[in-house]
């Protein structure tokens, strides 16, 4: 007799390490941490949200529109303003044509973008690839559609991580359906060069892969450039951007994301994407179309952020730990081997107890046991998307690790 747990959600859950042998479920990684912060009073720079809310114009359009009667459901594909909105954006930024009626779709999030984009294309006997690290809903989301996760490695050199070019070529086959991209890159904060992504829209004309890419830092980037993969010679045709406004704008519990891409796949997920949430944030989209015509309030926060970025880094080499220098997101991996930390997921255990500051380790978002998270072992994530005095506080804490150890 099947068990009336048996379904998709163990896979899901086995294919971001929360399934137990037992069958028992553990909790996130961000919830263990985000609680042992509060239980042990420790700065949570864990879970990467700002602490500081977005423009106040934005708050003050969505309370506009909720005064102004926009509270019962918008249509399933976005409203049309934002969806122009969307379009505008992208043309203004990467030189982008898109059609706002059939090549743009408003989401619940990137989420949820993700998450009926996979749904639409991908299913049992098609093989997805992402790189590893990777952001574990892209590694739920293969797993609910039935289909099978590769994963290319981003390699630590001395200055970024890198992507694995001569894994990219063996991974990406005929079996291929899906070639996940994520620049800037959660939680190793790596901008894909346009060599990189040259070589992974290669792979993809090589083999009719669709490529999706999950673009959510896009604004957020120190000393690089974000290239859009859809922006080089015939990718348009075949890539799926998905982006949402949480990050850009400092609203990441609006869950406003969109999903752009060729009107026949747009199709494909808008299916999808109608029976899972169907519309939702009838009030933020509004406000949201608004705040994309506003090119300085993420150049703003892109500059306070590098700022953040450099108190932190600095604070983290100078308590012993070896730091890859993310050039976007809003996260920094350091290395604790040197401080005499072989296994990250020990470190961020007991460095609330041990200095008051908590962190994620990044074989979290690594396959369980697998060689990147075998290689990566002994690294952890940090966020500076926090003020500076709580990033100073931080430092001082980080500081005294040495003399604890
Ligand atoms: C790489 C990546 N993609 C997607 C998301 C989720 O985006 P949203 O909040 O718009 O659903 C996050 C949030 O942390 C992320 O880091």
């Amino acid at each position: 007799m099947t068990s009336r747990l048996a379904g998709r959600w163990q896979d899901a859950a086995r294919a971001t390490g929360l399934l137990r042998p037992d069958g028992t479920v553990a909790s996130t990684i961000f919830a263990e941490m985000t609680n042992l912060a509060a239980r042990t009073g420790a700065l949570n720079l864990g879970q990467g949200f700002p602490d500081a809310d977005g423009p106040e114009y934005i708050k003050a359009a969505a309370i506009a529109a909720i005064s102004d009667g926009h509270n019962q459901y918008p249509p399933g594909t976005g409203i049309l303003e934002l969806r122009q909105a969307v379009a505008r954006h992208q043309q203004r930024h990467y030189g982008l044509e898109l059609d706002p009626d059939t090549e743009v779709l408003v989401t619940t999030g990137a989420t949820e973008a993700l998450a009926a984009t996979i749904l639409a294309l991908a299913g049992p006997g098609d093989e997805v690839v992402t790189l590893e690290p990777f952001y574990d809903s892209h590694a739920a989301c293969i797993a609910l559609a039935g289909a099978t996760h590769v994963t290319v490695p981003l390699v630590a050199g001395p200055t970024r991580f890198a992507l694995d070019l001569t894994a990219l070529d063996a991974v990406v086959t005929d079996r291929t359906r899906l070639i996940i991209v994520n620049t800037p890159h959660n939680p190793t904060g790596t901008v894909l060069t346009r060599a990189e992504l040259e070589a992974i829209a290669a792979a993809a004309r090589r083999t009719g892969a669709i490529v999706v890419t999950d673009e959510v830092y896009e604004h957020l980037t120190y000393d690089a450039q974000h290239v859009p993969i859809a922006t080089l010679p015939g990718m348009a045709e075949r890539t799926l951007t998905i982006s949402s406004a949480g990050k850009t704008f400092s609203f990441t519990g609006w869950k406003i994301g969109w999903v752009h891409g060729p009107a026949d796949l747009i199709t494909a997920v808008r299916t999808v994407k109608q029976f899972l949430s169907y519309s939702s944030g009838a009030p933020f989209q509004p406000a949201i179309a608004r705040a994309l015509d506003d090119d300085a309030a993420p150049h703003e926060l892109a500059a306070s952020l590098a700022a953040r970025r450099d108190l932190l880094c600095e604070g983290l080499q100078r308590a012993g730990f070896d730091v890859a220098v993310p050039q976007g997101t809003y996260f920094v991996v350091a290395d604790g081997a040197p401080l005499g930390f072989a296994d990250g997921m020990d470190l961020c255990r007991r460095l609330p107890e041990l200095v008051g500051v908590a962190a994620i380790p990044v074989s979290a978002f690594c396959t369980p046991g697998s060689p990147t998270a075998e290689a990566l072992a002994s690294r952890v994530r940090f966020t500076f998307v926090k003020s500076e005095a709580t990033l100073l506080d931080a430092v001082a804490r980080l500081g005294r690790l040495r003399e604890m150890v």
